[in-house]
């Protein structure tokens, strides 16, 4: 029923993609790890989403294409919002960028696998934008994903609000059953975290609808201003800690699609 609404065939802004090959080398001293890929067809699909407003799905998600594109995979953003705000902030970036060669494209309907196979060939690595309205978008998203993070802020109140995220990933896991796919993989991380260990332990002891992953991410003005430029902190100021922290949540990410349980005590919180 649902592969029935998400027929249409997606539209995007062609001249805002770039060619796959097209990729930048590294700036001198950016990663400290470089985390290998499975050598498969597919590529690594990873959708940030959360029905809340503000709480980091396009920061991070802008990051984490730009963590693979440093480390040269072929990487797609797909902007599933309707603000088509990692579309304004690929277009700010300019032609000498160490990011150029990453693709970015506005996606204005939910799309089929198969659409999603077509439009995303020839990348390693694909990241999903969600919009913070909840519906088929996001849905088809946590279909397509091999893995989804939901950002959360360490406040009660952020971590109270997910309950409809977590209703709409569990019927993409009803679509990916029909489809003969194991349940999406349910990743959250902690960002715009202030230095408050109690907030952030109590915080840990809440997530209990997803993984915490160990990493945090910190509230850090240098997030904001990279973006005025269509750049990340990654290429601004690659030795600060809040490129660190990108690092360090994508290597995560990475390290927990390459195990199979929540156990793995270095991707993971310990509360
Ligand atoms: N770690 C951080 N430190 C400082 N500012 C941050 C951080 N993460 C996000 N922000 C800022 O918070 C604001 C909201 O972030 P963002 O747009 O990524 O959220 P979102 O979840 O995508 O929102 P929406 O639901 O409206 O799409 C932006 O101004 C962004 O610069
Ligand atoms: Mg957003």
């Amino acid at each position: 029923m649902h592969e029935a609404d998400l027929t249409h065939k997606p539209t995007f802004t062609q001249t805002n993609i770039c060619a796959a090959g097209d990729l930048a080398s590294n700036p001198e001293g950016v990663p400290r790890s470089r985390p290998v890929l499975n050598n498969t067809n597919k590529p690594l699909t990873v959708a940030l989403v959360n029905q809340k407003g503000g709480v980091g799905k396009t920061t991070l998600a802008y990051h984490l294409a730009a963590a693979a594109h440093l480390d040269r995979k072929r990487t797609l953003v797909l902007d599933l919002d309707s603000q088509g705000s990692a579309l304004d902030w690929f277009a700010a970036r300019t032609e000498k960028s160490p990011l150029y060669g990453m693709a970015v494209a506005k996606v204005d309907v939910p799309l089929t696998r198969a659409a999603f196979m077509q439009l995303t060939e020839g990348f390693d690595v694909v990241i999903l934008d969600a919009p913070a309205r909840l519906g088929n978008m996001t849905r088809a998203a946590a279909v397509a994903a091999d893995v989804v993070v939901i950002p959360l802020q360490p406040s009660p109140l952020d971590l109270w609000a997910c309950s409809d995220t977590i209703e709409t990933l569990d019927s993409a896991d009803e679509i990916r059953e029909q489809l003969g796919d194991s349940p999406v993989r349910r990743l959250a991380v902690l960002n715009r975290a202030q230095a408050n260990t109690k907030i952030a332990r109590s915080a840990c002891a809440a997530v209990d609808f997803a993984e915490l992953l160990g990493v945090t991410v910190h509230q850090r003005v240098a997030f904001a201003v990279a973006a005025t430029t269509g750049e990340t902190v990654l290429t601004t100021d690659p030795r600060s800690a809040a490129a660190a922290e990108i690092w360090d949540l994508y290597g995560a990410i990475l390290k927990a699609l390459t195990t199979d349980t929540a156990t793995d005590k270095e991707v993971l919180a310990t509360c």
